[in-house]
């Protein structure tokens, strides 16, 4: 039985004492090939989807709160504290509620998603909305950690960033070395920090001999690593990256820079096009902020930086039932009829669409 990441990989993760194991059985999620989907994009190159979204709580995010809701139980703490867009909170409420011990969490009001709310709230957060932006509500979460005996699980947290290396473990264990590129959203932008780092102490270990090229997507309106500058009203319709002053803004600079990588910005409509057409095309559900990979990969591709023959992973950071409301606009109304009356509406509509 896989045993969650931490057991998974004990060349990577030391721990005194197994009962101070904090797990879901998060990680080993798929990494499943988008032929139809890298057909559309450009055909000479293989496409894989790293498909975060199967995670216990949804998203990535519980690959590093294993690691630092572990850690925070073995040094006896007794409550976590995060600010979040929304899947940090789901994933640190789920963690806390397993150990026994408290979360709360500090969220924007009104820019989370809704399923995203519920998973904090089911679980027993204390849940604190905020009249700002994420930005602002981790300043907050920050001074009350600093201040008072409860543990800050956002990725400063330097455990959250080891767990979520293992993600680019699975991914060189399933294609038996690392891929030449590596996409994926950036919003606070440990993930991609901690992608680099993963991919670099396998490197080290002996089990992969090459490294990826990091390509980066921030979302329009909230593209600070891009412009250089801090954004102080981030807007983006994918509300999971809506981050105007990342925490680990230097980190992701490095990996894009060592890796050769780049770290650029797509639109709020190719986004959502690239989100719908992949739910459509290979039947993976995303949530928008995920689908800023494929957006990114689309983009660059039209730009020439793929020549043929490459090996990219898109990482899909979360679930797209997270956010049901985004899914629903951006998708096409059913329509009504009254079966007891007649059933011919939905015959014809049969017809029509398969142009019978
Ligand atoms: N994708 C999703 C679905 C996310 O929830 C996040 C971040 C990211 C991408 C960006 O990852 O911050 O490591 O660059 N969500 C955080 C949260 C901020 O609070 O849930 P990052």
């Amino acid at each position: 039985m896989w045993p969650g990441i931490i057991k998974a990989y004990p060349e990577f993760y030391h721990y005194e004492n197994e009962r101070h194991i904090v797990t879901l059985l998060e990680g080993n999620t798929p990494l499943i090939p988008a032929p139809r989907l890298a057909e559309k994009i450009n055909p000479k190159i293989s496409l894989y989807l790293k498909y975060e979204g199967l995670n216990p709580t949804g998203s990535f995010k519980d690959r590093g709160m294993t690691m630092a809701v572990s850690r925070a139980v073995e040094a006896g703490s007794g409550a976590v504290i995060c600010a979040s867009t929304g899947n940090t909170s789901a994933s640190a409420a789920a963690y806390a509620a397993r150990a026994g011990i408290r979360a709360f969490v500090v969220i924007p009001e009104g820019k989370i998603a809704l399923g995203k709310l519920a998973q904090a709230m089911i679980h027993g957060a204390k849940v604190v909305k905020v009249l700002g932006n994420f930005d602002e509500a981790l300043k907050v979460v920050r001074q009350v950690s600093d201040d008072y005996p409860v543990t800050l699980v956002n990725s400063i947290n330097p455990y959250r960033l080891e767990g979520q290396r293992s993600a680019a473990f699975e991914i060189c264990d399933g294609l038996g070395e690392a891929p030449d590129f590596h996409a994926l959203p950036v919003g606070n932008a440990g993930n991609i920090t901690a992608y680099w780092a993963g991919y670099k102490a396998y490197r080290d270990a002996g089990k992969i001999g090459s490294l990826p090229k990091m390509i980066g997507f921030q979302a329009e309106g909230a593209a600070p690593i891009v412009r250089g500058y801090p954004i102080e009203q981030p807007e983006t319709v994918a509300t999971a990256i809506r981050i105007g002053n990342p925490a680990s803004w230097k980190k992701a600079e490095a990996a894009r820079d060592e890796s050769g990588g780049l770290i650029d910005m797509v639109s709020d409509a190719e986004i959502l096009e690239a989100y719908r057409m992949v739910s459509a095309v290979e039947g993976v559900f995303c949530e928008p902020a995920s689908a800023a990979s494929i957006a990114g990969v689309i983009k660059k591709n039209k730009e020439g930086l793929f020549l043929g023959g490459e090996r990219i992973v898109c990482t899909l950071t979360g679930h797209g039932l997270k956010d049901p409301d985004n899914a629903i606009n951006v998708s096409t109304q059913p329509e009504s009829c009254d079966p007891a009356v007649t059933c011919e509406p939905v015959m014809r509509k049969v017809l029509d669409v398969l142009g019978l």
